[in-house]
Protein backbone atom coordinates (compact mmCIF):
# COMPACT_ATOMS: atom_id res chain seq x y z
CA UNK A 1 0.00 0.00 0.00
CA UNK A 2 1.46 3.22 -0.93
CA UNK A 3 1.98 5.47 1.93
CA UNK A 4 -0.55 8.84 2.66
CA UNK A 5 1.53 11.79 2.80
CA UNK A 6 -2.01 14.05 1.55
CA UNK A 7 -4.38 12.26 2.86
CA UNK A 8 -7.12 14.96 3.37
CA UNK A 9 -5.04 17.94 1.43
CA UNK A 10 -6.37 20.19 -0.93
CA UNK A 11 -4.12 20.61 -3.97
CA UNK A 12 -4.57 22.86 -7.02
CA UNK A 13 -2.48 21.62 -9.85
CA UNK A 14 -2.32 24.00 -12.68
CA UNK A 15 -2.29 22.82 -16.17
CA UNK A 16 -3.05 19.15 -15.06
CA UNK A 17 -4.84 18.15 -18.39
CA UNK A 18 -1.73 16.98 -19.87
CA UNK A 19 2.27 15.76 -19.37
CA UNK A 20 3.62 16.46 -16.06
CA UNK A 21 0.76 18.07 -14.44
CA UNK A 22 -1.63 14.77 -15.58
CA UNK A 23 1.58 12.78 -13.25
CA UNK A 24 1.51 15.30 -10.73
CA UNK A 25 -2.10 14.99 -10.31
CA UNK A 26 -1.91 10.98 -9.89
CA UNK A 27 0.79 10.81 -7.40
CA UNK A 28 -1.35 13.34 -4.92
CA UNK A 29 -4.53 11.65 -5.65
CA UNK A 30 -2.48 7.74 -4.87
CA UNK A 31 -1.38 9.07 -1.97
CA UNK A 32 -4.71 10.21 -0.41
CA UNK A 33 -4.95 13.80 -1.92
CA UNK A 34 -8.18 15.48 -3.22
CA UNK A 35 -6.90 16.93 -6.15
CA UNK A 36 -8.12 20.14 -8.07
CA UNK A 37 -7.17 19.81 -11.80
CA UNK A 38 -7.31 23.38 -13.78
CA UNK A 39 -6.33 23.66 -17.26
CA UNK A 40 -7.37 25.62 -20.14
CA UNK A 41 -8.08 22.45 -21.73
CA UNK A 42 -11.48 21.50 -19.68
CA UNK A 43 -11.88 17.99 -21.83
CA UNK A 44 -7.93 17.62 -20.89
CA UNK A 45 -8.81 18.31 -17.27
CA UNK A 46 -11.86 16.09 -16.95
CA UNK A 47 -9.68 13.32 -18.93
CA UNK A 48 -7.22 13.12 -15.83
CA UNK A 49 -10.04 13.42 -13.32
CA UNK A 50 -11.68 10.63 -14.77
CA UNK A 51 -8.78 8.36 -14.61
CA UNK A 52 -8.23 9.49 -10.77
CA UNK A 53 -11.57 9.02 -9.83
CA UNK A 54 -11.49 5.23 -11.87
CA UNK A 55 -9.26 4.60 -8.67
CA UNK A 56 -11.40 5.87 -6.40
CA UNK A 57 -10.22 9.20 -5.64
CA UNK A 58 -12.13 12.42 -5.17
CA UNK A 59 -11.06 15.64 -7.22
CA UNK A 60 -12.32 17.96 -9.56
CA UNK A 61 -11.65 19.11 -12.38
CA UNK A 62 -12.07 23.02 -13.39
CA UNK A 63 -11.71 25.22 -16.86
CA UNK A 64 -9.53 28.03 -16.35
CA UNK A 65 -6.82 30.35 -17.99
CA UNK A 66 -4.20 31.52 -15.60
CA UNK A 67 -3.49 34.24 -17.56
CA UNK A 68 -6.91 35.72 -16.57
CA UNK A 69 -7.71 37.08 -13.18
CA UNK A 70 -11.14 36.35 -12.93
CA UNK A 71 -10.97 32.30 -14.24
CA UNK A 72 -7.91 32.21 -11.49
CA UNK A 73 -10.57 33.59 -8.38
CA UNK A 74 -13.17 31.66 -10.02
CA UNK A 75 -11.15 28.20 -9.74
CA UNK A 76 -10.08 29.23 -6.35
CA UNK A 77 -13.96 29.63 -5.39
CA UNK A 78 -14.27 26.66 -6.77
CA UNK A 79 -11.90 24.90 -5.22
CA UNK A 80 -12.62 26.50 -1.85
CA UNK A 81 -16.80 25.51 -2.08
CA UNK A 82 -15.92 21.83 -2.70
CA UNK A 83 -13.11 21.62 -0.06
CA UNK A 84 -13.11 24.32 2.47
CA UNK A 85 -9.77 24.37 1.93
CA UNK A 86 -6.08 24.54 0.52
CA UNK A 87 -3.11 23.35 0.95
CA UNK A 88 -1.08 22.90 -2.12
CA UNK A 89 -0.67 25.16 -5.36
CA UNK A 90 1.27 23.54 -8.17
CA UNK A 91 2.05 26.52 -10.90
CA UNK A 92 2.65 23.79 -13.59
CA UNK A 93 0.68 25.27 -16.57
CA UNK A 94 3.05 26.23 -19.27
CA UNK A 95 3.47 26.62 -23.02
CA UNK A 96 6.69 26.72 -25.17
CA UNK A 97 7.74 28.26 -27.98
CA UNK A 98 11.30 27.56 -29.52
CA UNK A 99 12.43 30.72 -30.71
CA UNK A 100 15.48 32.82 -30.77
CA UNK A 101 16.05 36.42 -29.88
CA UNK A 102 15.69 38.14 -33.40
CA UNK A 103 12.95 35.41 -34.19
CA UNK A 104 10.65 35.95 -31.11
CA UNK A 105 7.73 38.15 -32.54
CA UNK A 106 5.74 40.79 -29.44
CA UNK A 107 2.95 37.71 -29.45
CA UNK A 108 5.32 35.31 -28.84
CA UNK A 109 6.39 36.62 -25.94
CA UNK A 110 3.62 38.01 -24.37
CA UNK A 111 1.73 34.89 -24.20
CA UNK A 112 5.29 33.11 -23.10
CA UNK A 113 5.16 35.52 -20.15
CA UNK A 114 1.31 35.78 -19.42
CA UNK A 115 1.37 32.23 -18.86
CA UNK A 116 4.54 30.87 -17.47
CA UNK A 117 5.46 34.21 -15.22
CA UNK A 118 2.14 35.93 -14.93
CA UNK A 119 -0.34 32.73 -14.25
CA UNK A 120 2.40 32.02 -11.12
CA UNK A 121 1.44 35.29 -9.92
CA UNK A 122 -1.95 35.25 -10.46
CA UNK A 123 -2.37 31.90 -9.14
CA UNK A 124 -0.45 32.26 -5.99
CA UNK A 125 -1.84 35.80 -5.08
CA UNK A 126 -5.54 34.32 -5.48
CA UNK A 127 -4.67 31.56 -3.37
CA UNK A 128 -2.18 32.44 -0.18
CA UNK A 129 -4.63 34.47 1.44
CA UNK A 130 -6.40 31.37 2.16
CA UNK A 131 -2.92 29.75 2.89
CA UNK A 132 -1.93 32.63 5.45
CA UNK A 133 -5.64 32.21 7.38
CA UNK A 134 -4.55 28.94 8.17
CA UNK A 135 -1.06 29.62 8.38
CA UNK A 136 0.23 26.96 6.82
CA UNK A 137 0.86 26.30 2.81
CA UNK A 138 2.98 25.10 0.22
CA UNK A 139 3.94 26.47 -3.40
CA UNK A 140 5.36 25.39 -5.70
CA UNK A 141 6.20 26.90 -9.11
CA UNK A 142 7.36 24.67 -12.06
CA UNK A 143 10.07 26.38 -13.79
CA UNK A 144 12.76 24.68 -15.88
CA UNK A 145 16.58 24.30 -16.17
CA UNK A 146 16.51 26.99 -19.18
CA UNK A 147 15.47 29.09 -16.46
CA UNK A 148 19.47 28.19 -14.93
CA UNK A 149 21.36 27.55 -18.35
CA UNK A 150 20.83 29.47 -21.71
CA UNK A 151 19.51 26.14 -23.86
CA UNK A 152 15.83 26.74 -25.07
CA UNK A 153 14.24 30.07 -25.92
CA UNK A 154 14.14 33.81 -25.29
CA UNK A 155 10.91 34.37 -23.74
CA UNK A 156 10.66 30.93 -22.37
CA UNK A 157 13.96 31.41 -20.69
CA UNK A 158 13.14 34.84 -19.20
CA UNK A 159 9.55 33.64 -17.71
CA UNK A 160 11.32 30.42 -15.88
CA UNK A 161 14.19 33.02 -14.39
CA UNK A 162 11.54 35.59 -13.14
CA UNK A 163 10.02 32.50 -11.96
CA UNK A 164 12.70 31.42 -9.87
CA UNK A 165 13.33 34.83 -8.30
CA UNK A 166 9.71 34.98 -7.50
CA UNK A 167 10.65 31.86 -5.70
CA UNK A 168 12.84 33.23 -3.38
CA UNK A 169 10.60 36.36 -3.40
CA UNK A 170 7.63 35.07 -1.93
CA UNK A 171 9.80 32.18 0.40
CA UNK A 172 11.10 35.96 2.16
CA UNK A 173 7.49 37.32 2.34
CA UNK A 174 5.73 34.15 3.37
CA UNK A 175 7.74 32.39 5.51
CA UNK A 176 6.03 34.20 8.86
CA UNK A 177 2.40 32.83 7.62
CA UNK A 178 4.12 29.38 7.30
CA UNK A 179 3.77 29.07 3.71
CA UNK A 180 7.17 27.70 1.71
CA UNK A 181 7.31 28.10 -1.81
CA UNK A 182 9.98 26.12 -3.54
CA UNK A 183 10.80 25.84 -7.58
CA UNK A 184 11.62 22.42 -9.22
CA UNK A 185 13.47 22.96 -12.01
CA UNK A 186 12.73 19.73 -14.69
CA UNK A 187 15.10 18.68 -17.22
CA UNK A 188 14.79 17.31 -20.66
CA UNK A 189 11.69 15.17 -19.99
CA UNK A 190 9.58 12.84 -22.14
CA UNK A 191 6.01 14.55 -22.50
CA UNK A 192 3.69 15.51 -25.40
CA UNK A 193 5.27 19.07 -24.85
CA UNK A 194 8.75 17.82 -26.81
CA UNK A 195 7.61 14.87 -28.31
CA UNK A 196 8.98 15.82 -31.98
CA UNK A 197 12.17 17.43 -30.57
CA UNK A 198 12.86 13.63 -28.89
CA UNK A 199 11.93 11.93 -32.33
CA UNK A 200 14.51 14.00 -33.79
CA UNK A 201 18.34 13.88 -33.99
CA UNK A 202 18.57 16.39 -31.82
CA UNK A 203 16.59 14.25 -29.30
CA UNK A 204 18.86 11.65 -29.46
CA UNK A 205 21.85 14.07 -29.07
CA UNK A 206 20.38 15.85 -25.83
CA UNK A 207 19.34 12.42 -24.00
CA UNK A 208 23.25 11.43 -24.77
CA UNK A 209 24.71 14.67 -23.80
CA UNK A 210 22.69 14.62 -20.56
CA UNK A 211 24.79 12.21 -17.63
CA UNK A 212 21.41 10.21 -17.01
CA UNK A 213 19.63 10.45 -20.20
CA UNK A 214 16.48 11.94 -20.63
CA UNK A 215 13.88 11.99 -17.74
CA UNK A 216 10.57 10.69 -16.99
CA UNK A 217 7.45 11.99 -15.56
CA UNK A 218 7.34 10.26 -12.41
CA UNK A 219 11.12 11.80 -11.98
CA UNK A 220 9.55 15.01 -11.54
CA UNK A 221 7.11 13.79 -9.95
CA UNK A 222 8.84 12.43 -6.89
CA UNK A 223 10.55 16.14 -6.06
CA UNK A 224 7.03 18.14 -6.50
CA UNK A 225 5.48 15.60 -3.81
CA UNK A 226 8.36 15.77 -1.69
CA UNK A 227 8.25 19.97 -1.77
CA UNK A 228 4.62 19.69 -1.16
CA UNK A 229 4.93 17.20 1.80
CA UNK A 230 5.82 18.00 5.39
CA UNK A 231 9.01 15.85 5.16
CA UNK A 232 10.21 19.20 3.52
CA UNK A 233 9.01 22.17 6.31
CA UNK A 234 12.47 23.34 6.18
CA UNK A 235 13.02 24.19 2.76
CA UNK A 236 11.63 27.19 1.32
CA UNK A 237 13.26 29.37 -1.68
CA UNK A 238 14.85 26.53 -3.47
CA UNK A 239 14.82 26.03 -7.18
CA UNK A 240 15.40 22.00 -7.23
CA UNK A 241 16.73 21.07 -10.92
CA UNK A 242 15.68 17.48 -11.52
CA UNK A 243 17.48 17.25 -15.41
CA UNK A 244 19.27 14.32 -14.82
CA UNK A 245 22.74 16.20 -14.07
CA UNK A 246 22.55 18.63 -17.04
CA UNK A 247 22.74 21.85 -15.19
CA UNK A 248 26.15 20.83 -13.31
CA UNK A 249 28.08 19.26 -16.33
CA UNK A 250 29.54 20.40 -19.38
CA UNK A 251 29.80 17.70 -22.07
CA UNK A 252 32.72 17.12 -23.91
CA UNK A 253 32.04 14.64 -26.24
CA UNK A 254 32.54 10.89 -25.66
CA UNK A 255 36.41 10.77 -25.96
CA UNK A 256 36.91 13.85 -23.03
CA UNK A 257 34.62 10.93 -21.09
CA UNK A 258 36.80 8.60 -20.72
CA UNK A 259 38.37 9.81 -17.85
CA UNK A 260 41.34 7.28 -16.90
CA UNK A 261 43.50 8.06 -20.40
N1 LIG B 1 8.41 18.42 -20.47
C1 LIG B 1 9.60 18.91 -20.18
O1 LIG B 1 10.66 18.40 -20.58
C2 LIG B 1 9.70 20.14 -19.31
C3 LIG B 1 10.97 20.59 -18.97
C4 LIG B 1 11.10 21.72 -18.18
C5 LIG B 1 9.97 22.38 -17.72
N2 LIG B 1 8.74 21.93 -18.08
C6 LIG B 1 7.60 22.69 -17.56
O2 LIG B 1 6.65 21.81 -17.01
C7 LIG B 1 5.33 22.35 -17.18
C8 LIG B 1 4.45 21.30 -17.86
O3 LIG B 1 5.05 20.91 -19.07
P1 LIG B 1 4.54 19.65 -19.90
O4 LIG B 1 5.72 19.13 -20.60
O5 LIG B 1 3.75 18.74 -19.04
O6 LIG B 1 3.58 20.39 -20.95
P2 LIG B 1 2.18 19.98 -21.60
O7 LIG B 1 2.01 20.82 -22.82
O8 LIG B 1 2.09 18.49 -21.76
O9 LIG B 1 1.12 20.43 -20.50
C9 LIG B 1 0.87 21.77 -20.23
C10 LIG B 1 -0.57 21.91 -19.78
O10 LIG B 1 -0.80 23.29 -19.47
C11 LIG B 1 -2.06 23.67 -20.01
N3 LIG B 1 -2.07 25.12 -20.25
C12 LIG B 1 -1.42 25.81 -21.21
N4 LIG B 1 -1.72 27.12 -21.12
C13 LIG B 1 -2.58 27.25 -20.07
C14 LIG B 1 -3.27 28.36 -19.50
N5 LIG B 1 -3.14 29.60 -19.99
N6 LIG B 1 -4.07 28.15 -18.42
C15 LIG B 1 -4.22 26.88 -17.92
N7 LIG B 1 -3.63 25.80 -18.46
C16 LIG B 1 -2.82 25.99 -19.52
C17 LIG B 1 -2.18 22.86 -21.30
O11 LIG B 1 -3.53 22.77 -21.74
C18 LIG B 1 -1.58 21.53 -20.88
O12 LIG B 1 -2.56 20.65 -20.36
C19 LIG B 1 5.50 23.63 -17.99
O13 LIG B 1 5.51 24.74 -17.12
C20 LIG B 1 6.85 23.45 -18.65
O14 LIG B 1 7.47 24.67 -18.95
C21 LIG B 1 8.57 20.83 -18.86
Amino acid sequence: MSSQRFRDKVIIVTGGGSGLGEDYCRGFSAEGGRVVCADINEAAARKTVDSLQESGRRSIAVCCDVTDSHEVERMVEEALHTYGRIDVLVNNAGVIRRRSLIGTTNEDWEREIDTDLKGPFLCTRAVVPHMMDRGYGKVVNISSVAGIVGCISTAYSASKAGLNGLTRQWALELAPHGIRVNSVAPGYTATPINEQVRRSSAGKRIGEIIPLGWGKPADITAAVLFLSGSESDYITGQTLAVDGGLTTTVDMGPEYRNFDK
